[in-house]
Order: structure tokens, then sequence, then C-alpha cells
């Protein structure tokens, strides 16, 4: 990767930005694509770029497909997006792989969804004070609200970058080779950008790579990446009240928490610290296993959060390298935040069993960035999160994602944890996490931002 290349590929992709800590979503509807050029091209050079470090504040942008289109993309560039892109988020078929069935179907959504105003755009804001991401969506929004519909999403900000169940997040990221060097989780960046070498050897899909270089969108997708963005409503007082009625012995309560995410509230893994919460653990030791030692689950439950999404090299019925190879092809960049006042401002699980519910919402502003949707994201939500035989299981979907009870087939709602002499088994777990709006992105990179932002006229 190159300097070239860096400069060119908008940030959010790379970095979590964990500098700055306030962030606001704004969701458009670009109902006057000619004014929203316009807008696009005077604030081009506010988006930011992977190469500008120790910002105090950050902007990038992303389209759907039927943004892409409003704004003017040809057809011949246009049809190279893969067909998950194209075809959206909601499609009949999708919604059930991806478990958007229920209460998390799209016609519930607030956003996105086939009956909502279409989602075209995303603008992505960050700042390192609150009144300074205030300053920037104003900055930004002061004209685009004559002429765009915009929806704004928040995000929170909590304490020890926890989510809203009180687990540490953020914690295993994949590394991409060449970039994230102090990274021991390194994957080719073809794995997460477009026109780039992935783990298969091989040049991953970008749009307008075979144009001629005089086409006005030659390269358009090069240095771009897909954005899965889930509004994830989570019902903490739910969780904590399941746990609850499971032990009378608090810490059992924490211990049942941490077999169903796979990981303790500080973020230590219960593959090495299976018993207890260790007070102090060194933050480099926090991805240094596998479960290849533990096949069975004793320590970390086959069907935990962290184990289903990340099976890492565990037994698929491959060799152990084969295992990890295996599972590389289907990792994901994670950038999400939660959103939502937390049920207790420290989040500790203590107090959470306690508390009363003060009727706000809250949960995850999910997203993620891969570069082939249907091979790492769908892969992970369809064959691990949302598959009750996941590794061997039974009846079990993942414990904080999974959209239970099941309406036809096997119900989903147990959680199994391996132990001797017998399985310990949870039964009737309810769904916690609900799907509130969804859509699928494209993020350009600041080149192809360019070539949308131009008019006929500019040719
Ligand atoms: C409200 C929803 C969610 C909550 C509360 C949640 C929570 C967590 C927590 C606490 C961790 C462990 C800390 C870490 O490694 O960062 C984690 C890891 C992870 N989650 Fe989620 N998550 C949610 C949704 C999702 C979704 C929708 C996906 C993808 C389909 C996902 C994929 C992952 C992955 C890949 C990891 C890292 C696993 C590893 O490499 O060890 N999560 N999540």
């Amino acid at each position: 990767m190159n300097q070239d290349d860096l400069s060119d590929i908008q940030s959010v992709i790379l970095y979590a930005y964990k500098n700055l800590p306030h962030a606001s979503y704004l969701i458009l509807s670009i109902e006057h694509p000619d004014l929203f050029k316009q807008w696009l091209r005077e604030h081009l050079p506010e988006v930011t770029p992977s190469t500008q470090k120790d910002t105090s504040s950050a902007l990038n942008i992303a389209f759907t497909s039927s943004g892409l289109e409003n704004l003017g993309l040809p057809q011949d560039t246009h049809e190279q997006f893969s067909r998950e892109f194209k075809e959206g988020i909601y499609t009949e078929k999708r919604s059930q792989l991806l478990g958007d069935i229920g209460s998390n179907a799209s016609e519930h959504w607030e956003w996105g969804g086939k009956a909502r105003p279409t989602v075209d755009a995303i603008l992505l804001c960050f700042s390192e004070t609150e009144s300074g991401l205030s300053d920037l969506v104003t900055h930004l929004t002061y004209e685009l609200e004559a002429y765009t519909s915009i929806h704004p999403l928040t995000t929170e900000a909590l304490y020890e970058r926890k989510e809203h169940f009180g687990f540490r997040d953020g914690v295993s990221q994949p590394g991409i080779k060449g970039i994230h060097t102090q990274n021991s989780d390194q994957l080719p960046a073809g794995e997460f950008l477009l026109g780039h070498t992935s783990a298969y050897g091989s040049d991953t899909p970008a749009p307008g790579s075979e144009h001629d270089k005089s086409h006005r969108y030659a390269n358009f997708g090069y240095n771009g990446s897909y954005l899965v963005f889930r509004q994830l409503e989570q019902d903490v007082q739910g969780f904590w009240r399941y746990l609850d009625n499971q032990s009378s012995e608090e810490n059992d309560k924490v211990y049942l928490a941490a077999k169903m995410v796979g990981r303790w509230p500080n973020g230590a893994p219960l593959e090495l610290f299976p018993d207890r919460e260790p007070e102090h653990f060194n933050p480099n030791s926090a991805n240094s296993f596998d479960f290849s030692g533990d096949t069975m689950g004793h320590k970390c439950p086959m069907a935990s959060h962290i184990r289903r999404t990340n099976p890492r090299a565990t037994d698929l019925g491959l060799d152990e390298d084969e295992a990890v190879r295996s599972v590389n092809h289907h990792r994901i960049l994670r950038r999400g935040r939660p959103y939502g006042k937390p049920l207790h401002s420290k989040l500790l699980p203590t107090s959470m069993l306690k508390a009363e519910d003060n009727g706000e919402t809250r949960g995850l502003q999910f997203l993620c960035f891969n570069a082939d949707l249907a091979r790492q994201f769908e892969f992970i939500q369809q064959t691990w999160v949302n598959n009750e035989k996941f590794n061997g299981l039974y009846n079990d979907l993942d414990p904080l994602l999974g959209a239970r009870p099941r309406p036809s087939g096997p119900s989903g709602d147990d959680f199994s944890i391996a132990k001797k002499p017998i399985r310990q088994r949870l039964k009737c777990v309810p769904q916690f996490v609900t799907t509130r709006g969804a859509s699928y992105f494209f993020m350009p990179s600041l080149s192809a931002l360019k070539q949308l932002a131009h008019t006929d006229t500019d040719a």
C-alpha cells in the first residue's frame, strides 16, 4: 500500500478514531442531485483521508446503490457493483438470512427499508468534543437541509469503551498488512478494500477497473469499501433480568453473561481466564489465544458471541492451519459505537441487575467494512450467528444477537455451556437485540468522490 493509496482511502475504513469519542451519523435522502453535487464539491476538501492523523474532527461519506444512481453513476459502472449491494439489505431472501424477521423486519424500521424515504447517503461526523461535533454538523447541514432530507443518528461514548450490556467492545479487530503493522492478526488489504489483493491472491473486483482510462468513472471502485450499517437496539434490562432469574448468586449471573459474550466485562477472554474476571490483565494478551485447546468449549462456549463471530482455529472439521485460513475469509473491520444513555453510568453488572428502566432506548450503531458483503458480513450473520446448529450445537443461536424464538423450525433459544460432568443448558433465552434500521453503503475513495461530484458540464 503506497502513500497515494493512503491519501485516497477514507480514514474511517482504516482507523476507528478512538481519539474522537463524539460521533453523529446523518442519513440522507438526496432530493436534488445537482444541488447535492454542488455541496459535495464544496465540502470535498473536508473529507478525511487516511493520511490525516491527529485531527480534532473528521468527516467520511458513503452512498447506497440508489444514491450512486441518483448522482448519475452510469449504468456500465453501476452494474459492476456486487449483487448484494445493488439489491440492498432488505430483500425478502436477505431478510431471512440476516434474521430481519418478526420484530426485526424492515417494515418496523425507523429508517431504511422499502416503506421509508430512500436512503441515498450517509455522512459520518466525528469530533474530540461534544461542542466540536455540534459545530461540525451545523456547518455541514447549514445549506444541505434546504434540499435534502436528513435523519440524524446519535452515538454515546460509554464508560471504558463498553457497549450497553456492560462489556468492553472493540477488543478484537483484524489489521491490514502493511498498515496495521503492530497488529499480530493481519489480513491482505483486498479483504477490506476493492481493487487490492485478497486472501485468495487475486484482486477484489472494483467497479470501473476495466473502463478505458478516458472513461469519466475509470477505476471508480478502487480504494473503496462496502459499509454495513445496522442500528441494533439492546434490551439491557431484559438481558440482566434474564440472567438474574438463572441464579441466586451475583457472581454466577456475571459468569453466565461472560459465557454468552466469551469475554469478561473488562474484555479479558474466557479462553485465558475461564474461572473469574482478572482485576488486571495485559491488554496485549487480549487476543493471544485461539480455541484449538478448547475443542469442547469448556472455557469459552461454542455458542458464545465471540466464538461464533470469529471461531479462530476451532474444530471446523479442518486441520488448524486450514481452519484459520478458512475463518479468515469471513472477517470484518468493526467500527460500531453505542447510542442512548446507559442503564448505569459505569455499566456495572451489580448496578444494572438492580436498575429501574428509565424508558430510554439504547443500542449499538453497528458499522463494519468488508470487500465482499456475501462472503464476509452476510456469511457471519447467516452461517454463524443465526445458525442454531453452529459447530455441533443443536438449538443455540448467538446468545446476544439471535432473533428468538424462531417462527418455525427449531426455536434457537437454548444456550449451552459445556461443563464436566454435565453440560448446563439455559432455556428460553429471549431476544435481546432488535434491528431498528439498516442499509448497505459503499464508501468511495476520495478520487471517486471527485468523479461523483462533477457534473456533465465539468467533463
Ligand atoms: C448489539 C449488538 C452487539 C453487541 C452488544 C456486541 C458485543 C460484542 C462484544 C462485547 C464483543 C467482544 C469484544 C471485542 O472483541 O470487541 C464483540 C466482538 C465481536 N462481535 Fe459483536 N456485538 C454486537 C453485534 C455484532 C454483529 C451484528 C456482528 C457481525 C455480524 C458482530 C461481530 C463481532 C465480531 C467479529 C467480534 C470479534 C470476535 C473476535 O474476533 O474475537 N457483533 N461483540
